[in-house]
C-alpha cells in the first residue's frame, strides 16, 4: 500500500520534473545565448517569494510526430501570479527550453487561464514571450488556442494593463497577442519580432534583411513604433517593467495610484524662467520642463526613440501618476506628423481608459507639409489625436509654452475639445500661423506694391506678432484660463489635478465610437 510520504514523495517527483523544464543541457544553451530561463525571469519580476505557480502538471495531448513520448510537465511556459512591490499580478513565462517555448494547445490554454483570472480579478498581466511560435506537432490545434489569447488579449484591453516583454522570438502571428496589449518592451540582440523571417521574405521579394535589422528591438523602437521599450538584457527588460507597472492603475475602475511624493507641491520651477529662447525659431528640450515640472523621481518616456517630435510617457504629479503628452521642439520643430499622431493618440486613449490624467506641454508650428504626408494619410492620423482628446473624459491640463499654431491649436488639448484647465506661458503665441507665413498671404499686393518692400513686409510681421503672438487674445476671449509665470507651472498644475482629481464628465451612451483607424 502506499505511504503518505510515497504519495508527497510522487508529487514532488513530477513538481521537480516540471520544474526541471527541458533539462540542464537546453537550460545551459538559453544562458549561453544570454537568455535567462522563465523561472529565473519570474524570480527578478516578482517581490521575492511571492510567486505562486498553477498549472504546472498541465501536460500536451498531442500523439503525432511522437509526441506521446515527449511529455514536458508545464508544456513549455509557466504560469501564475504574485506581487510588485505589494501590487498583485498576473504573469507567465514562455520556456524556451521546453519545445523552444512553442505554443500547443495547452500551453494556449494556460495561458488563457491567467488572463481569464487577471480580467475577473483586475490585476494586470505579464507575458514573457520566449517561442518558436506555433507548435508544429499540434497543427490547427494551436492556431486555435492562439486565437483564444488574441480574443482575450482584446477583452482585457482597457480593463486591466497589459505588458508584453519580448524575450526572444515571436514570429508569425504569435506578433499578434503583443501587438494587442498596451506596451511591449523588447530586449536588445535576442529579441525579434516579424510577421515573415529573412528567409522567406528572400524568397518572395529577394529583399536580404538580417534578423536584427528585420524585426530587433532598435528597429521596431525607432522604426516601426511596434515596441515602447528597449531592453539592454533580460534583467533591465524586468526593471523597466516593474517600474512602469508601479506607475499603473491595476484596472481601470480602481482609480490612479498616489503615493506621498517626497518632492514639494509649491516647488517653484525658476529653470522655466529662461527655458525659451529669445529667437522663436531656436529649440531647446522639452524633456527638461517636463522633469521640471513633475515631482523628482524620473520620467519614465514611452517610445523614446520613435516620433521624438513628440514626447509621451509617465510621471507623478503630487504623487499621483499622471500621462505628459509634449511636442519636442528639438526634433522636426514639433510639428505634428503621422507617426507623432498615432504615438500620441494611443498614449492618451490608454491613459484614458485607466483614469490617468493627461498633462499637455504645447510648442507645435503645425502639421507637418509634404506630399509624403498627405498621401500617407496625415488627414487620417491627425485625426486620430482630435479624436482620442475629445473623448478623453480623465482630467486634461494643458500648458502652451510658446507656439501654438493653426489646426494644432485645437488638436493639442485646447479648450473647444473640452481641456479641464489651460494655461499659457507669456511666451505663449496662439495664431493661424506664424507672422511672415501670415503676412505674406493676407499682405502680399501691398508689399509688392510699396517703395520698400522688405520695410513694408518687416512693418507688417511686426504688426501682426504684437497683436497675435501674445497668449493674450486667447486669455480675453477665455480660451485659455490664465497667463501664468513659466516658474508657477507645477504649483498650478498641482492645485487643478487635486481640484480634478474626481471630476465627472460623460459622453452620451454608444456601443462604440468610430475613431479614423
Ligand atoms: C515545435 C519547435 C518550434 C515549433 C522550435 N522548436 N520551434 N518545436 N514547434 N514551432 C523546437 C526545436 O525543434 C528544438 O527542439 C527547440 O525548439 C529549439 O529550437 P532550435 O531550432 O534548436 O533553436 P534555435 O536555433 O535557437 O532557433 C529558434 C527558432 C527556430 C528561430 C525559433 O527554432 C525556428 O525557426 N523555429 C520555427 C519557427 C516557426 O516557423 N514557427 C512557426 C511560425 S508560424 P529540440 O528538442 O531539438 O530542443 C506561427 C503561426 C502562429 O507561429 C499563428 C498564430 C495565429
Amino acid at each position: 500500500m502506499e505511504s503518505a510520504d510515497d504519495r508527497v514523495g510522487e508529487l514532488r517527483r513530477r513538481k521537480a520534473q516540471s520544474e526541471a523544464g527541458g533539462g540542464p543541457q537546453r537550460v545551459d544553451g538559453q544562458h549561453k545565448k544570454g537568455k535567462l530561463t522563465a523561472r529565473e525571469r519570474l524570480d527578478l519580476l516578482l517581490d521575492d517569494g511571492s510567486f505562486q505557480e498553477i498549472d504546472a502538471l498541465v501536460e500536451h495531448r498531442c500523439t503525432d510526430f511522437g509526441m506521446e513520448g515527449n511529455v514536458i510537465p508545464g508544456d513549455g511556459v509557466v504560469c501564475g501570479h504574485g506581487t510588485i512591490n505589494g501590487k498583485p499580478v498576473h504573469c507567465y513565462a514562455q520556456d524556451f527550453t521546453a519545445y523552444g517555448g512553442s505554443l500547443g494547445e495547452m500551453h494556449g490554454l494556460k495561458i488563457c487561464k491567467i488572463l481569464d483570472m487577471a480580467i475577473k480579478s483586475g490585476t494586470p498581466v505579464i507575458g514573457m514571450n520566449d517561442s518558436g511560435g506555433a507548435r508544429i506537432q499540434e497543427g490547427v490545434a494551436s492556431l486555435g488556442s492562439y486565437a483564444e489569447i488574441f480574443f482575450r488579449n482584446v477583452r482585457a484591453s482597457g480593463v486591466i494593463p497589459q505588458i508584453s516583454v519580448i524575450m526572444g522570438p515571436c514570429a508569425g502571428g504569435a506578433v499578434y497577442s503583443p501587438a494587442i496589449t498596451d506596451f511591449i518592451v523588447m530586449v536588445d540582440q535576442t529579441a525579434h519580432m516579424f510577421i515573415t523571417g529573412p528567409e522567406v521574405i528572400k524568397t518572395v521579394t529577394n529583399e536580404e534583411v538580417s534578423f536584427e535589422d528585420l524585426g530587433g528591438a532598435m528597429t521596431h523602437g525607432s522604426k516601426s513604433g511596434v515596441t515602447h521599450f528597449t531592453a539592454e538584457s533580460d534583467e533591465d527588460a524586468l526593471d523597466l517593467t516593474r517600474e512602469l507597472i508601479g506607475l499603473l492603475p491595476s484596472n481601470n475602475l480602481c482609480g490612479v495610484p498616489t503615493l506621498n511624493s517626497a518632492d514639494n507641491p509649491t516647488r517653484e520651477c525658476n529653470g522655466l524662467s529662461s527655458i525659451i529662447p529669445d529667437d522663436p525659431n531656436k529649440p531647446y528640450d522639452v524633456c527638461a520642463v517636463i522633469r521640471d515640472i513633475l515631482d523628482s523621481d524620473a520620467f519614465l518616456e514611452v517610445q523614446a526613440d520613435y516620433a521624438a517630435n513628440i514626447v509621451v510617457g509617465f510621471g507623478r504629479l503630487n504623487g499621483t501618476t499622471v500621462g505628459v503628452i509634449a511636442n519636442q521642439p528639438k526634433v522636426l520643430a514639433g510639428c505634428l506628423d503621422i507617426d507623432a499622431s498615432t504615438k500620441a493618440a494611443r498614449f492618451v486613449r490608454f491613459c484614458d481608459a485607466f483614469g490617468i490624467p493627461l498633462i499637455t506641454l504645447v510648442d507645435v508650428p503645425g502639421f507637418l507639409p509634404g506630399a509624403s504626408q498627405e498621401w500617407g494619410g496625415i488627414i487620417r492620423h491627425g485625426a486620430k489625436l482630435l479624436y482620442a482628446y475629445s473623448e478623453a473624459t480623465v482630467p486634461k491640463m494643458t500648458v502652451i509654452l510658446r507656439k501654438a499654431y493653426g489646426g494644432a491649436y485645437d488638436v493639442m488639448c485646447s479648450k473647444h475639445i473640452r481641456s479641464d484647465y489651460n494655461v499659457a506661458w507669456p511666451s505663449a503665441e496662439l495664431a493661424v500661423m506664424g507672422a511672415d507665413g501670415a503676412v505674406q498671404i493676407i499682405h502680399r499686393r501691398r508689399i509688392d506694391a510699396a517703395g520698400n518692400p522688405e520695410q513694408e513686409r518687416q512693418r507688417l510681421v511686426d504688426e501682426y506678432t504684437e497683436r497675435f503672438a501674445n497668449p493674450y487674445q486667447a486669455a480675453a476671449m477665455g480660451y485659455i484660463d490664465d497667463v501664468i509665470e513659466p516658474s508657477q507651472t507645477r504649483v498650478k498644475l498641482v492645485k487643478a489635478l487635486s481640484m480634478l482629481l474626481d471630476k465627472e464628465e460623460t459622453r452620451p451612451a454608444r456601443k462604440h465610437g468610430n475613431i479614423p483607424l
